[in-house]
């Protein structure tokens, strides 16, 4: 639901402030805006032209029955017909041209953005409101740079000029033709606020349709699992429902609004054959003044109606602006301030210090951590899900950012190290392996041109994996699809072990899958994990404890405190919580084993 609130938004149709920052996006292509404005200037300024050319026609030849003077005149409409015709073509060309460069370049900053935000920010926001930022919110900005802002000044310029025309050939006959205008306006004022109303619906409805679709088909598994369809379809048909009839609604007041609008011009016409024919017949007024009145006003009522979309583009380009801008404005990041570019470090100790941590401000997740991973040695760290093991990786990569406590590697505090260079000499294997598609050898890589293909074999040789890879149609460059479904969990995990040994990482840290896999993977992964720790410095965070009775040190984290350490000898010795989880484990194994 919170996904599509903060879409309703929809703010004013105008506003300095944003505008300002958004014409800083149009400065690179000044020089072919002022081209595409005056472009469209030459078109408005070329349409009013034609019916005074009308009355000349009518005026001068048609009633003298000047054969010549008609021709030329009527050739001389066609010519600006013409040359309108050709400036239009070039007008729209690079109004489009510039809405999409505009619209690239903002999309790149926003990407960049989303890709630079610290994790906690992500945490907040879901992912679809994420998505409509950089497809749907851009594209609203595309909309208005390339139809509206340049196109408005059009319209804007073409009224002006039509009555400007009208008061230069008769200004009594304009006045009655205008007489309508306030009523006109005011009839615009409220389509527009109807229609407003209306359109907040139909993307609530949209957001709603689409959040419901959403989950449905990423949840597919347990929907036909559970057996939910018919009733997610009866939920579905609930939502879709209102979604019809909302745009409904909307189509209703357009249906209602331009019908008018012809109403109103015909009324106008009315008005000048009524008035204007009297004046004829006085003889206080000519035919082609007629004539050309009737063509002007049909001309007025076309920008009219468009400038009442036009404020409708405004307004949603206002709202996407500023979701936009708050977006970009985001300072969720992790200070990247370091400057220690001393690669030495990393073959030194990693050291954590009364680390202390809170996700929420009160809800302390880690209390009071300290530990000492001698260059080259295994430190393991058990404890209970939720006990704050991740969280430890998390602050360690510098994922979140922390002010209690310090971390060390090499006697530098991790915030003196470009964030870059120390994730680059950290190698994490996730408790939740990520794939992107692409192939097998790119996942192992991702992209990284210091791997050869022979690293990625040979990575994937010595993890193990080589052997189930090699069985997959196109071995290494077999596709990777859907997040990878075709693997198993602990196909996945040999991969990303694979990944992790490719980027040969001085410190590697193993955050273990918590899900069960049958005994020869399990031998399988348990033999990988061993290549990969050798001559690292590592933490390994385990739940089989099967896979770190080797470790130098075992650390037993308790709700954010640590409670034992030790090796597993020691540990089970010490016949505390260790000791139990370990009992537990056994028990199950020997169960599992009967
Ligand atoms: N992004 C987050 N925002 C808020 N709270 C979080 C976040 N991540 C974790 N937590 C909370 O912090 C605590 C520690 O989580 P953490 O992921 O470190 O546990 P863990 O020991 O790795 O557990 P597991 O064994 O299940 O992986 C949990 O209570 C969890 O609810
Ligand atoms: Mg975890």
């Amino acid at each position: 639901m919170e996904a599509y609130q903060d879409d309703e938004i929809i703010g004013k149709a105008y506003d300095s402030k944003l505008m300002k920052r958004l014409l800083a996006y149009v400065r690179p292509y000044r020089w072919q805006v002022a081209g595409a404005i005056s472009l469209t200037v030459a078109i408005s300024s070329l349409g009013p032209v034609r019916p005074y050319l009308t009355k000349v026609a009518v005026d001068e030849y048609i009633t003298t029955g000047d054969y010549h003077g008609l021709f030329m005149i009527a050739g001389l409409i066609v010519l600006t017909l013409l040359v309108q015709s050709g400036i239009h073509y070039f007008a729209m060309y690079y109004t489009q041209w510039i809405g999409q460069h505009i619209v690239y370049d903002m999309r790149m900053q926003v990407f960049a953005k989303l890709q630079n935000l610290a994790l906690s920010f992500f945490d907040k926001n879901p992912l679809g409101r994420l998505i409509t930022r950089v497809t749907g919110d851009v594209e609203v900005l595309n909309e208005m740079f390339s139809s509206g802002l340049v196109t408005v000044f059009a319209d804007v310029f073409v009224l002006t000029w039509i009555i400007a025309f009208m008061f230069f050939i008769s200004w009594p006959l304009a006045l009655v033709t205008l007489s309508i205008l306030p009523l006109l306006v005011y009839g615009t004022f409220l389509f527009r606020k109807k229609v407003r109303e209306a359109y907040r619906d139909v993307r609530k409805q949209v957001a709603r349709l689409n959040a419901f679709l959403q989950e449905r088909i990423s949840g597919i598994l347990t929907v036909q699992l559970m057996g939910r369809e018919h009733r997610e379809y009866q939920r579905y048909r609930k939502i879709n429902r209102g979604h019809a009839d909302a745009h409904i609604r909307s189509v209703f007041y357009y249906a209602i609004f331009y019908p008018s609008v012809e109403l109103f011009s015909a009324v106008s016409i009315g008005l000048i054959v009524w008035y204007g024919g009297g004046q004829i017949v006085q003889g206080a007024l000519t035919l082609g003044v007629l004539i050309s009145f009737i063509q002007y006003t049909e001309m007025f009522f076309r920008p009219i109606r468009d400038l009442s979309e036009k404020y409708n583009i405004m307004q949603s380009a206002m709202a996407s602006s500023e979701r936009i801008f708050q977006l970009l404005d985001d300072d969720t990041v992790v200070p990247d301030t370091g400057t220690r570019n001393d690669t030495q470090i990393f073959r030194g100790d990693v050291v954590i210090e009364n680390l202390s941590f809170a996700y929420k401000r009160g809800e302390d997740v880690l209390r009071d951590v300290s530990m000492t991973i001698p260059h080259g040695s295994t430190v393991a760290i058990v404890g209970a899900t939720g006990a704050g093991k991740t969280t430890i990786i998390s602050l360690l990569t510098r994922f979140y950012d922390f002010d209690r406590g310090r971390i060390l590697i090499g006697g530098t505090d991790i915030k003196d190290i470009p964030v870059s260079l120390l994730r680059r000499h950290i190698g994490v294997v996730m408790q939740d392996v990520f794939l992107f598609s692409g192939t097998i050898a790119e996942n192992i890589h991702l992209g990284n041109p210091e791997i050869s293909e022979e690293d990625v074999r040979n990575a994937a040789e010595i993890v193990g994996a080589d052997r189930f890879i090699r069985q997959l149609e196109g071995g290494y460059d077999a596709e990777v699809k859907e997040r990878g479904a075709m693997l198993s969990v602990g196909q996945k995990q040999l991969l990303s072990f694979a990944r992790a040994l490719a980027f040969n990482p001085e410190i590697l840290i193993l955050d273990e899958a918590t899900a069960s896999i049958d005994t020869e993977t399990e031998q399988m992964i348990q033999r990988a994990i061993e290549e990969l720790l050798k001559g690292r410095t590592s933490i390994v965070i385990a739940h089989r404890l099967s896979t770190i009775q080797n470790a130098d040190k075992i650390i037993v984290l308790h709700k954010g405190k640590i409670r034992e350490e030790g090796t597993h000898k020691e540990l089970l010795q010490k016949k505390g919580i260790y000791y139990r989880l370990y009992q537990l484990q056994y028990k199950d194994q020997e169960l599992r084993a009967a």
